[in-house]
């Protein structure tokens, strides 16, 4: 996915552009482009790279004056991450220039259509055939706002398009199509972004643009239309973001400061929906009569979301007695799921846009399902469509790698069952209280572990070596190897795999060979001998073991270890949110000692907003 920034006012456009770029880089940045329309038509500037390099060449704004802008950080989709195809594209004709977030499923088929009409084309890109479907229709009426509907008609698949036509060199032409975009209005002057964090600075009155729609800025106001060019009305929000949570405060990096964050963050996702001693979902009004009649729980995400899935599977099982399952997103949305009214879909998600969520949360709507969504992001799809939302309240996570939104979406999950343990009488009220008690100590508990993050730092420097590095556990500790294993893989490039530990023998041991280190998880005291002796069967191959338990069961798990990281103990529903903070500051430790540029792994982007 990319990000894309726009500006009309009585400023230079290009200098504002560019902090907003700065401020998407987590959406992606293989390239980056400014475009401004101004006296002399329309003028580009863009250059393969991080939004640094397009400063360079525009010398932060100097070389492009202009006070009407678009502005492209980009995540390659079709094409490589080149100049050519780097964005804004200007039409052949010269009239439009265009930059897009999403993907234009039928752009060769446009394209064949433009070229049949004598359009030439430069990049490989999807976006050139929007610029020249848009010119198309341009040629033929002269009205730029009813180009850009009949190009968008067209169109399928997903877009967010900020477009400039050198005839109205005074406003900015947006619209979307599955992909975010935002509208910021400032005093005297106007915005569009993909995403709020790009606008916090310069104004936090906001408004979300919805499908189909058309919005024409100016720097005197903003005019929006619905896809039959009919005006609607739109009521901005107030945005009382923080800008200092998302900047790095004196961090080296977002990622060390969002594994630092996180005791604070549970305790913000969790206090406000504890009362009394007891869990309370005001915010999610989920009737009582359907909780109880809930037949079958699927739980959805991908990457990190659903691996927090695979933890909350155990749990909804253990003690609500749901029969839950976790499903990849990319997968439910064909896999034709078993589901009627009483199946709840939960899907979990930091930035409530990854298109293969919101698929498959309207594949769960069509075939008759409720949607709670476990959501970080105000006002994103998966929140707006959802039956009801739980937001993690966790702030803005900006490192590509995901940590604070684990924990928290863990941390509502855990509200969750107890929720449904409760109403459906398959934990008692003590019962419930007990872990309730337990869990408003897991901040103080999860810090204790923070605080030790130096010896996790020498671990890391024993291992970061390791070209090969599996991550073993059983039940709740096997879905922690598949969080353990993601993180340190997306940040350091080491090949890392995660095995249910009884599976190794079955297969992956083939792959261990003298000095292959074997993480074993195990701080689930009724499996961890099972575990232990698994990674025996690895020791006794060749492979060096690093065992993660409780204190109480360190003894337990020496023997077969080579290093051993102990966690305080919890309740057995809470174990992964002490056990995950080791795994990720050792993916930190390990990444930083292999020179990666962690906040921003090669290939990757925050929130993917393609299939
Ligand atoms: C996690 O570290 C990764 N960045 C990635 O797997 C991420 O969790 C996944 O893309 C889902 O993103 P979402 O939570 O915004 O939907």
């Amino acid at each position: 996915m990319c990000g894309i920034v726009g500006y009309v006012g009585t400023d230079e456009a290009v200098p504002i552009m560019l902090d907003g770029l700065r401020k998407l880089e987590y959406r992606g940045y293989d390239s980056a482009g400014v475009a401004v329309c101004g006296g002399g038509g329309l003028t580009v500037a863009k250059a393969a790279g991080y939004v640094q390099a397009l400063c360079d060449i525009v010398e932060d704004g100097r070389r492009l004056p202009g006070h009407v802008g678009i502005g492209h950080t980009r995540w390659a989709t079709h094409g490589r991450p080149t100049d050519e195809n780097a964005h804004p594209h200007i039409s052949d004709g010269g009239k439009i220039a265009v930059v897009h977030n999403g993907i234009i499923e039928n752009y060769a088929k446009l394209r064949e259509y433009l070229v049949s009409k004598g359009f030439a084309f430069n990049s490989e890109t999807d976006t050139e055939v929007a610029v020249n479907l848009i010119q198309h229709y341009y040629n033929k009426h002269g009205d730029a706002v009813r180009a850009v509907a009949q190009a968008a008609r067209r169109m399928e698949g997903s877009y967010a398009l900020g477009i400039l036509c050198e005839d109205r060199p005074d406003v900015i032409i947006a619209t979307r199509k599955e992909s975010p975009l935002v509208l910021g209005f400032g005093d005297g002057c106007n915005h569009i972004a993909s995403d709020v964090a790009a606008l916090v600075t310069h104004t936090r009155e906001v408004a979300r643009l919805e499908d189909d729609e058309i919005a024409v800025v100016s720097a005197a106001g903003v005019t929006v239309y619905n896809c039959d060019l009919e005006e609607i009305v739109k009521t901005p929000e107030h945005v009382d973001w923080d800008v200092s949570a998302a900047e790095k405060g004196g961090y080296e990096h977002f990622m060390i400061k969002e594994i630092l964050e996180q005791p604070d963050a549970l305790r913000k996702t969790v206090s406000p929906r504890i009362s009394g001693g007891r869990v309370t979902l005001g915010d999610a009004d989920i009737p009582d009569e359907y909780v109880k009649n809930i037949s079958k729980i699927y739980i959805v995400g991908c990457g990190t979301a659903s691996y927090v899935g695979a933890a909350a599977k155990y749990n909804f099982e253990k003690y609500a007695k749901i029969p839950a399952e976790t499903v990849m997103a990319s997968e439910f949305r064909y896999s034709e799921p078993i589901i009627d009214g009483t199946t709840l879909v939960i899907c979990i998600s930091q930035s409530g846009e990854t298109t293969d969520t919101i698929a498959a949360m309207r594949e769960a709507h069509r075939l008759g399902a409720r949607v709670l969504s476990i959501v970080n992001v105000v006002g994103s799809v998966l929140a707006r469509e959802s039956d009801w939302v739980l937001y993690t309240w966790a702030g803005p996570e900006i490192c590509v790698a995901s940590t604070k939104a684990y924990s928290t979406q863990l941390a509502v999950t855990y509200l969750l069952t107890l929720h449904f343990a409760q109403k459906r009488g398959a934990m008692s009220g003590a019962q419930c209280a007990e872990v309730v008690t337990e869990l408003q100590r897991l901040p103080e508990k999860m810090q204790l572990v923070i605080d030790d993050k130096h010896a996790i730092q020498y671990l890391a420097s024993i291992y970061f070596n390791n070209e090969d590095i599996f991550f073993i556990g059983r039940n709740i500790d096997y879905a922690l190897s598949l969080e353990g294993s993601l993180k340190l893989k997306e940040i350091s490039y080491i090949h890392s795999e995660a095995y249910a530990a009884g599976e190794l023998k079955h297969g992956p041991l083939a792959l261990v060979v003298d000095g292959t280190l074997v993480v074993a998880v195990a701080t689930y005291e009724k499996l961890i001998d099972k575990t232990m002796s698994n990674a025996s069967e690895a020791h006794s191959r060749g492979a060096r073991i690093l065992a993660v338990t409780t204190q109480s069961c360190a003894a337990r798990v020496a023997e077969a270890s080579e290093n051993v990281i102990t966690v305080p103990d919890t309740h057995d529903m809470l174990l992964p949110s002490l056990g995950v903070l080791p795994l990720q500051m050792f993916a930190y430790y390990v990444a930083l000692l292999r020179g990666c540029p962690i906040d921003k792994p090669r290939n990757l982007a925050k929130a993917v907003t393609v299939e």
